[in-house]
């Protein structure tokens, strides 16, 4: 082949034009990758030009006949006359060639016309050579940096981040997870430097013609999906841990952050070693790397056997870290560890079923953590979060089902939400808890072992389950989990069931329908039905630890609910509680004599009596029904003033929860006042029971008693409760005075951004500059990030849009992956707020820019602007905005209607509630 197109560049320059016939997102079927054959050389010396070149060699079957190959490839540039393709199957190879390349920019198609049509059955080679610049956004291989301190020195590193859609980027490739195959990867780069892959190292050899280089090839990998590879060029140091299987796990980090290495060192090994036991499976791969990158947009990514993380999310340091930062390391961790298994052993066909990754790893995480740390007591903790998270989100009209039809690429990364996380993860724990450990287990591992290096959906999952609940005598016969488990992951939302119950008769009739926020959508005739285990107990049993459903709402074939009867309830002086331990995720309302029974309990000494789960599960369904008009205020506010009474964590969350919504909506209003009071009466009691932000006395023991401090201690310090503020502002001063800041930090860890907060919020100018300081020198990145916090409380206008502006410069003092931090930081402090939506309005083309094309990274600033907006006039100045700025808010679909939606019920809660909840305020003020 004779051609003469060089470097043509796959966004549609040159001789390659867009022109395809063939339309269609996802990639034709007729090929499939066996094996991939990838050399990349990366060049990191100079950093005004820090490139990479590649060459693919791609193993093809063809399984029907075609006339091309369709890969997927974008912003690379290709060495057109270098192509070549031949066939390497049957009695004799031949060439084939390519005649001309298409290029469909919209779904990042690379069509390579071929001279021969390729024969079904028959096996091609296909081998592209390839280059392109470093990416400065943080996806497909991308450049990172860190300060040496030492020489005061930029130093370089090249790292992946594929998932969900972007190999494309780094070499041409098939780039959907149902396209698995084994990877062989060789990386080329200047031997002062460190090449990793996913596989152990087969053998290093110098470089061809490069001096002072080498080639580092990798042992092919087992058969896996793209978004999966990994590979990073780096100057890290390491730590190395060793397995009971003798397989070896070390964890990278830049040099200066090394000793931040030691606890992440020792927890990845134990919960890998937990989950081999847990699904009877061993991990498959000798080795396992963990790295710390200075740059990156998600939180961690699972890669296998080369984990990637934020530095916040697996560094961890004594001096600097506080117990919430080490946990939530922790749970980073497990979550990706447990991917391992749920995605990388075993993928989702296609991302509709993302939540089959990312749901099991969210859910078995929290068994991961508990297992190595069960004083930390976080599971009950977790399970309660991601609950009171999909109340919230999926009570939206605007929500989605967990498996999720996907129409095009920008809805891939949207499906990285609450909805595949914390609810796929809440539907796994609603199935533990139904059928019971021994079924649930065994379950999974036939699914893991059925689906080992291939690709499952989400029946397939119901099968084993199925099976295994059936062979077990956990599920009746008559029963199925498809049927169950499709009226949850299939339908958007959630039920909320109400109990009516006959005192005369000791039965409660139950009824279900669509929980939704929005109050004006009507609920009736929505013909929406959950299969819902109902397990309860009443005020004689408290038998809150069975969580096996004693009875089923049902749905009839046509879908529609059948109505429930429970029988044998005790009378008119006793309480009945359904979902023990909030099991499943729907929310239920009773008849106005068992709250009125719930609530005597509640504010009498036996309030303990209630689970504690329970306890936050009433306080937040009363809320939400309050909010939606289902219950008067005066009685959700009956529930909550029980609080002061109360001293565990979970109720706590859940009320807080509520109030931190409640406040925002309230504070700028005349009214703020009552609730300022209310506040104080709630807190302070717990506050002063704790002993304040003082740690000199009383050391706390209980682990969650130390979360429990620290959120008492937000609250306390900005309601300006007791003696908090002044203490905060004396603990500032002591570290102000230290001769060396940097080092000796008086404040006590686990109340840093507490004290810091109160400071710059009461401070002056010079707090500011020094706090500003120890950002600049601090060498932990959850350091920073308290801190950043911290100076975003100031009151000063200036102070803030100085803040505002930092955030979006391209000198990056404050790195682009925590700007959305940031930024929240700023837009909630009450000040910070208008000159936050002011600068988002004003710039949004130029965030679009500096976020472009990661716009769901953009989407992470909405937030607060969607918590704060409760006005009619806000709103309809806002949805002027977004229909306005449609060019810049393009790929933000999901968020936008979500931020709207939010918006109206706030407005609709301001005009319906704000003056009935004040009044239920000043009652009992
Ligand atoms: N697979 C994801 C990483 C990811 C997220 C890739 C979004 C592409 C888009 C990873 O396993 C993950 O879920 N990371 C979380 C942290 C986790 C502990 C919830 C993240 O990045 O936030
Ligand atoms: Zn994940």
């Amino acid at each position: 082949m004779k051609w003469f197109l060089l470097f043509v560049i796959t966004l549609g320059l040159g001789l390659a034009q867009p022109n395809s016939t063939y339309n269609h997102f996802r990639l034709p079927t007729a090929l499939r990758p066996q094996k991939y054959d990838l050399r990349v050389l990366t060049r990191l010396e100079n950093p005004e030009e820090l490139r990479f070149s590649g060459t693919v060699k791609i193993v093809i079957e063809a399984l029907q006949n075609t006339k091309n190959i369709t890969l997927h490839s974008r912003d690379l540039a290709f060495n057109e006359s270098q192509i070549t393709l031949r066939q390497i199957s049957g009695e004799k190879k031949t060439d084939n060639c390519v005649t001309s390349t298409v290029v469909n920019p919209t779904h990042d198609f690379y069509i390579l016309n071929t001279c021969e049509e390729l024969l079904a059955g028959h096996v091609y080679e296909l081998r592209l050579i390839f280059s392109a610049e470093l990416n400065r956004q943080p996806e497909g291989y991308y450049r990172s940096s860190y300060v040496d301190p030492a020489e005061n020195e930029t130093r370089w590193i090249s790292i992946t981040q594929f998932e969900p859609a972007s190999a494309r980027l780094a070499f041409p490739c098939f780039d959907e997870p149902g396209y698995k195959a084994p990877f062989v990867i060789a990386l080329g780069y200047h031997k002062n430097f460190t090449g990793l892959s996913n596989m152990p190292v087969k053998e290093t050899k110098p470089h061809e013609y490069l001096a002072d280089y080498v080639w580092t090839e990798f042992q092919e990998s087992l058969p896996m999906s793209t978004y999966l590879v990994a590979y990073s060029v780096n100057d890290f140091s390491h730590k190395v841990s060793t397995l009971t299987n003798g397989s070896v796990f070390r964890t990278w980090a830049r040099p200066n952050a090394i000793d931040q290495c030691d606890y992440a060192a020792e927890f990845g090994p134990k919960v890998l070693q937990y989950y081999e036991q847990l699904f009877g499976i061993e991990f498959p791969l000798s080795k396992i790397d963990q790295i710390a990158v200075p740059d990156f947009n998600a939180g961690a990514m699972e890669n296998w056997g080369l984990v990637t993380y934020r530095e916040t999310a697996l560094l961890y340091s004594d001096a600097f870290s506080s117990l919430e930062d080490k946990q939530h390391l922790s749970n980073v961790v497990a979550h990706e560890l447990a991917h391992q298994w749920f995605g990388n052993l075993v993928t989702m066909k296609w991302w509709t079923d993302l939540w089959l990754n990312e749901g099991f790893a969210t859910y078995v995480a929290s068994l991961g953590v508990e297992s190595i740390h069960p004083e930390w007591r976080s599971k009950q903790l977790e399970s309660l979060s991601n609950l009171l998270t999909i109340f919230r989100k999926d009570s939206l009209e605007s929500s989605h089902p967990i498996s999720r039809p996907i129409e095009m690429v920008s809805q891939v990364f949207e499906s990285f939400d609450v909805i595949s996380y914390e609810k796929g993860s809440s539907v796994l724990r609603m199935m533990h808890l139904f059928l019971g450990d021994e079924a649930f287990r065994s379950g999974l591992k036939s699914y893991l072992e059925r689906f080992a290096y291939k690709n499952a959906e989400q029946d397939d999952l119901w099968e084993s389950l199925t099976q295994a609940a059936h062979k077990t005598g956990a599920l009746a016969k008559n029963f199925d989990i498809k049927t169950i488990m499709d009226s949850w992951t299939l339908q958007t939302g959630y039920p909320v069931i109400t109990v009516t119950r006959d005192y005369t008769d000791r039965i409660a009739k139950l009824s279900q329908e669509r929980y939704l926020l929005n109050t004006d959508i009507s609920r009736v005739h929505r013909r929406e039905c959950w299969w819902v285990p109902l397990s309860y107990t009443t005020q004689a049993e408290k038998d809150f630890n069975n969580t096996a459903p004693k009875a089923w709402m049902e749905c009839s074939q046509t879908g529609e609910s059948l109505p429930k009867t429970i029988q044998d309830l005790p009378d008119t002086d006793q309480w009945v509680i359904f979902n023990n331990q909030l099991s499943s995720p729907y929310k239920v309302n009773y008849d106005a004599q068992n709250w009125k029974l719930l609530i005597e309990t509640l504010n009498s000494e036996e309030f303990q009596t209630i689970h504690v789960v329970n306890r936050a599960q009433l306080i937040d369904d009363v809320l939400y029904f309050a909010w939606t008009g289902e219950q008067d205020y005066e009685i959700a506010l009956r529930v909550i003033d029980y609080l002061q009474r109360e001293r565990h964590l979970l109720p706590w969350k859940s009320a807080l929860e509520h109030l931190t919504l409640l406040g925002r909506i309230v504070r700028p209003t005349p009214n703020f006042q009552s609730f300022k009071r209310f506040i104080k009466k709630l807190i302070t009691p717990i506050y002063e029971d704790l002993n304040g932000i003082n740690d000199t006395y009383k050391p706390i023991q209980a682990q969650d008693e130390i979360l429990l401090r620290t959120t008492v201690a937000t609250w306390a310090c900005n309601y300006q409760v007791s003696d908090c503020v002044p203490q905060a502002l004396a603990y500032f001063r002591s570290w102000r005075s230290e001769t060396n800041p940097d080092e000796k930090n008086p404040v006590p860890i686990d109340v840093r951004s507490t004290v810091y907060c109160a400071a710059i919020k009461h401070g002056s100018d010079e707090d500011w500059e020094f706090l500003y300081e120890r950002y600049l020198k601090s060498n932990v990145a959850s350091e920073k990030l308290t801190i950043i916090d911290g100076l975003a409380c100031s009151r000063e206008v200036w102070l803030l849009q100085r803040s505002l502006e930092m955030i979006f410069d391209p000198k990056e003092v404050i790195r682009k992956h925590d700007s959305a931090w940031a930024f929240k930081a700023v837009a909630y402090n009450e000040v910070g707020f208008l000159l936050a939506k002011k600068y988002f309005m004003e710039n949004v083309n130029s965030i679009y820019q500096f976020y472009y094309p990661l716009s769901k990274t953009m989407s992470r600033l909405l937030p607060p602007l969607y918590d704060q907006v409760s006005t009619r006039g806000e709103y309809n100045e806002f949805k002027e905005f977004v229909a306005n700025s449609q060019e810049s808010l393009k790929g933000m679909d999901q968020a936008i209607q979500q931020t709207l939606e939010i918006m109206l019920t706030n407005v609709q809660w301001r005009e319906r509630n704000y003056h009935k909840f004040t009044r239920a305020i000043n009652q009992l003020l």
